[in-house]
């Protein structure tokens, strides 16, 4: 089913045309911020009226006789100055809410009918360091937006850019070398790739620490790093064999922090730097020969009109330095160009914090000068703030310290613990455990997704694991709390599934239902905004005013000693918010429910 808003939008965009003989005239449609007026407004008579220079009010009059919307509303209103307002029939709620019913797998909402291929670029850690807390947003960001688009039936192709090309891989490279070489001293790494494969780094901080240490304390050393990037760049056979391992012990690492976060990105997507290494020269070559990129103080520049520095003087996008390195400037031009000619991307979504942003205006405007993308192509840069301290500093560890994301889920999944125990303790342990972990890093997530994406945030633990307020244990337990009254309303002989299958005819008999019906139908739209503006937030609210209006609801109607005239609506009511719940959680959130809380 198409969703109401647009529906509603059509029918009266087209009735405003009929009358003012104006096609580009929307609706404007929005929903009612006072139910008092009606569930939904048109306010676009307005400015139609202001375009014919008439009186909005008759105008309005007008369209309202042309208004063909029987099927879905009462007699549409007129109020204040020519807004429209609209109450939704019951009938249409019913029907509504039985298509939704009857679909098990998408909660009646039709998937577009303009399917895009979308990139989405998102995660990006440096690996050989372990992952800290600043690619949390990123990662979790980035895979909502995934999930989202692909729900409205997108093709989602996830570009995993880690870094992994750096010059510090000389250094790593290096420091394996040395301590490969001290373990296999009559080595010959062609006929050892083996037993190089399972050389142990168990602590990739510590591996990275050393190698750094050893670069800071030895001439010799830094001298054989500088060697070693030369030789990476170059691609030689060996030295790739130490990056390589260096690079799938990482991934060792961060690919478990994906899963336990339910993120969706596995080492399909990862498309890392060092892919566009062979790619970087004819980057700055066709940059060159277009007569875009030009010496300045001996680095090759871009400088696309309108970035300024602070002294008022054109602004470089640098894609090769005068020691002919090339830079992440000229990767990202690799992978834009990649993007658009071999993924042919129509959109490409980056998701980094807004510290990138001026780089990102760089990069899309000098793709555009380039010719590599066009209006067609839709480039956006989906920022995000700072994760703080309960200090309102900057989030770092007692002692001052990058946190490691693999320590703060645990601590999440800990505390979790205690909540769970404080709540049910009669749960065996199993159960707990996995509660605690679904609530845990359900808390994590939850917390940063109800953010404004822009906004810095205070990460505390306390808040995000409150059982009040707008939460993941507060979500969890609305659907547990469902789950329990299916439970209780099945009884023994019952069974809730087949009874709601069953179910053909529905009558209202209280406002809380209908309430709480005009609510489960919006679920379409929520996701609609939400993935428009790439903000999780969108729909974390939603879900919470949903279960704020399922409480409403439940307050004022008993389901389990309904009569057999108000049970069908009211169990279908129940059901159809836990699903709606559990699909807002799980598929476009990745947060696990559980059953029973
Ligand atoms: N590795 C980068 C960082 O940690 C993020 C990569 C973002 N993606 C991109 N195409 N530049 O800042």
């Amino acid at each position: 089913m198409k969703s109401l808003t647009d529906i509603l939008e059509h029918r009266i965009s087209r009735a405003i045309e009929k009358v003012t003989g104006q096609p580009d005239c929307p609706a404007l449609v929005g929903i009612s911020k006072n139910s008092k007026f009606g569930d939904y407004q048109a306010n676009g008579v307005m400015a139609a009226a202001k375009k014919l220079k008439t009186n909005p009010r008759q105008l309005a009059e007008k369209i309202i006789a042309q208004l063909e919307l029987d099927d879905i509303c009462e007699a549409p209103e007129i109020a204040g100055p020519g807004f429209i307002n609209l109450r939704i029939k019951d009938s249409f709620l019913t029907e509504h809410l039985l298509e939704i019913n009857a679909d098990t797998h998408r909660l009646g909402i039709d998937k577009t009918d303009k399917p895009q291929t979308v990139v989405v670029d998102y995660s990006g850690p440096n690996i050989a360091k372990q992952m800290h807390v600043g690619h949390l947003r990123s990662t979790i960001i980035g895979d909502c937006i995934c999930r989202m688009v692909e729900f409205q039936g997108h093709t989602v192709i996830r570009q995993n850019h880690i870094g992994d090309w750096g010059t510090q891989f000389g250094m790593l490279i290096a420091y394996l070398g040395e301590k490969f070489y001290a373990e296999n001293p009559d080595g010959d790494l062609q006929s050892d790739l083996e037993k190089l494969k399972a050389f142990p780094i168990q602590n990739l901080e510590q591996f990275y620490q050393e190698a750094k240490a050893r670069f800071d304390e030895s001439e010799d050393f830094a001298d054989k790093a500088r060697e070693m990037v030369l030789r990476l760049h170059n691609q030689k056979t060996d030295t790739m064999a130490f990056w390589q391992h260096i690079v799938d012990e990482s991934r060792s690492h961060y690919q478990p922090i994906y899963e336990q976060l339910t993120v969706t990105l596995t080492s399909e997507d990862e498309r890392g730097e060092s892919f566009y290494a062979d790619k970087l020269a004819d980057v700055v070559e066709v940059l060159k020969q277009k007569e875009l990129a030009v010496k300045s103080e001996g680095a090759m520049c871009v400088f696309p009109e309108g970035f300024l520095n602070k002294e008022g003087d054109p602004l470089p996008f640098i894609i090769r330095k005068s020691d002919g390195a090339f830079l992440y400037a000229t990767t990202d031009l690799a992978a834009l160009r990649f993007r658009v000619n071999e993924l042919k991307a129509n959109k490409v979504i980056y998701v980094t914090d807004a510290r990138q942003a001026q780089h990102f205006q760089m990069l899309f405007a000098t793709a555009k000068l380039a010719g590599w993308t066009d209006d067609e192509i839709d480039l956006i840069h989906v920022t995000f703030g700072t994760m703080l301290g309960t200090d309102g500093k900057p989030f770092k560890t007692r002692t001052g310290g990058t946190v490691k994301l693999k320590d703060l889920l645990e601590e999440a999944i800990q505390r979790a613990t205690a909540v769970v125990e404080e709540k049910n303790p009669d749960l065996s342990e199993d159960q707990k455990k996995d509660i605690a972990k679904a609530v845990g890093i359900g808390a994590v997530k939850y917390a940063d997704y109800s953010n404004n994406r822009n906004s810095d945030y205070i990460f505390s633990f306390d808040k995000m694991l409150a059982m009040e307020g707008n939460t993941a244990p507060y979500m969890q337990y609305a659907y547990a709390r469902i789950k329990s009254i299916e439970r209780k309303a099945a009884g023994k002989d019952v069974d809730i599934a087949s009874e709601l299958a069953g179910i053909t005819t529905l009558t209202f008999t209280d406002n809380a239902e209908k309430d709480l019906s005009k609510m489960l139908i919006r679920y379409d739209q929520a996701i609609a905004i939400a993935a428009a503006e790439c903000r999780p937030n969108y729909l974390t609210a939603y879900l919470y005013d949903l279960a704020q209006s399922f409480s409403r609801f439940y307050n004022a109607c008993t389901v389990l000693k309904a009569n057999a005239d108000q049970r069908p609506v009211r169990l279908l009511l129940c059901d159809l918010t836990a699903r709606t719940i559990k699909h807002g959680l799980t598929e476009l959130l990745g947060i696990k429910v559980v059953e029973q809380m």
